[in-house]
């Protein structure tokens, strides 16, 4: 086996030891790392919570305090940083690692760069980029959140193959697997907010809560329920038609109403211990503008916010370009052309001007079929 592979063989495993932060760790970064010596896994961890160790102090432990000379595998660079907990890098120069293999630089202006250059002037041998992609992917919502201050937005939908998400009479239960339900609970529990729209609301009355017993076998294996949280929920309703009293999910964890600045409504209102209303001006279309609500919720520290809603207000969001990332659960039915659309967005007028996105990953659940897709920038 060759140097190069080995490296990724043992990055990829402190990679899906991050993957297990991504529930717990906001408003940090999921990391993971592996010590390996001699050709040996000797230690390995990841940073579970912030204010608690990072993924190199976890790995260290359960290393029983034993690296030297070994080589550290860690999915983002080391903080060079005082936060919550001492710089990882002077630690693991202390520790005597002899070698470090970084898969990407922090964006964190705190760090960016500075954790590899305090190893490197201690004369620790570093690597920088070993599965760069899948790291930045991993963590692909503090990246974006960190550096323009807007939280990543993933829209979920889960439709039939001719993309349609209701009926005629706006039924929608149930198009997609109970297992596809399952894995959008996994999206909900990695997200810090949940966005809808008035019409899903009314519609269908969604709680838009984790419900531990419902995430995907694989997951519950391995987190515990204390580490699953509950994302803030976010509802569009311009003209306020939705009446809080009515609908589960204003009785539940925390609310923002965001409601146009409609019936002299300015400012915010607390309604309840769960509800915020908060009035936005209108758009030209009569509707909250989607970048006055993701830079609210970017002020608040949110870093991925996910959307569950109706063809209306995915379709203006895809429209607007600010949909970083698809999540298509796609079941094998065909409801017909008069039901309701996935995705009313604007015509496109020539394949050159289309949005366009590129696919990520592709799963199979049972008969349907997850699709993740990324906007393509250029
Ligand atoms: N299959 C899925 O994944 C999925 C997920 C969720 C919902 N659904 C289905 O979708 C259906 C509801 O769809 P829908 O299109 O009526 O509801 P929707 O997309 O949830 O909400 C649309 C409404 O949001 C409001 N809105 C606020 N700001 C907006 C903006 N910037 N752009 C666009 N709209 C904005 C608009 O009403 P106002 O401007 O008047 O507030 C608009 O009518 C239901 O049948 C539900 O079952 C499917």
């Amino acid at each position: 086996m060759t140097g190069v592979s080995q490296d990724e063989q043992y990055m990829r495993q402190a990679l899906r030891l991050a993957a297990l932060g991504l529930y717990s760790t906001y408003p940090n970064p999921a990391v993971g790392c592996v010590f390996v010596r001699d050709g040996r896994v000797i230690g390995s961890g990841y940073h579970v919570a912030a204010g608690g160790p990072h993924a190199e102090i976890v790995a260290l432990e359960s290393a029983h305090g034993d690296v030297r000379g070994a080589t550290c595998y860690v999915s983002l660079e080391p903080c060079s940083h005082y936060g919550r907990t001492p710089p990882c890098a002077e630690r693991l120069v202390r520790e005597g690692i002899k070698r470090c293999v970084v898969a990407c630089v922090d964006p964190n202006p705190k760090v960016r760069g500075q954790g590899i250059a305090m190893l490197e002037r201690a004369g620790v041998e570093v690597l920088v980029g070993v599965l760069a992609d899948k790291a930045r992917y991993l963590n692909r919502a503090f990246f974006k959140s960190i550096v323009t201050g807007v939280p990543y937005v993933t829209v979920k939908v889960g439709m039939s193959l001719d993309a349609r998400t209701a009926l005629v009479d706006g039924s929608s239960k149930w198009i997609t697997s109970p297992r596809s339900r399952s894995h959008v609970q996994k999206l909900r529990a990695r997200c810090d907010a949940i966005i809808t729209g008035s019409g899903t609301v009314s519609a269908d009355d969604p709680r838009l809560d984790v419900r531990y017993e419902e995430l995907p076998p694989k997951v519950r294996a391995r987190i515990p329920r204390e580490r699953i949280r509950s994302p803030l929920k976010v509802v569009l309703d311009s003209r306020a038609r939705l009446d809080p009293g009515r609908y589960r999910l204003f009785s539940t964890g925390q609310v923002i109403w965001c409601t146009g600045e409609v019936e002299g409504f300015h400012g915010e209102e607390r309604l309840s211990e769960h509800v915020l209303r908060v009035g936005i001006p209108l758009n030209e279309a009569g509707h909250i503008p989607f970048t006055a609500v993701l830079e609210r919720l970017g002020g608040m520290g949110i870093r991925h916010a996910l959307v569950e809603a109706g063809g209306g207000l995915t379709g203006s969001l895809i429209d607007s370009g600010l949909a970083d990332e698809l999540v298509v659960f796609a079941a094998p039915k065909i409801l017909g052309p008069d039901t309701r659309p996935a995705f009313r967005t604007c015509n496109c007028t020539s394949m050159a001007k289309a949005i366009g996105y590129r696919l990520r990953k592709v799963r199979e659940i049972g008969d349907d079929v997850k699709l993740v897709y990324e906007l393509t920038r250029d």
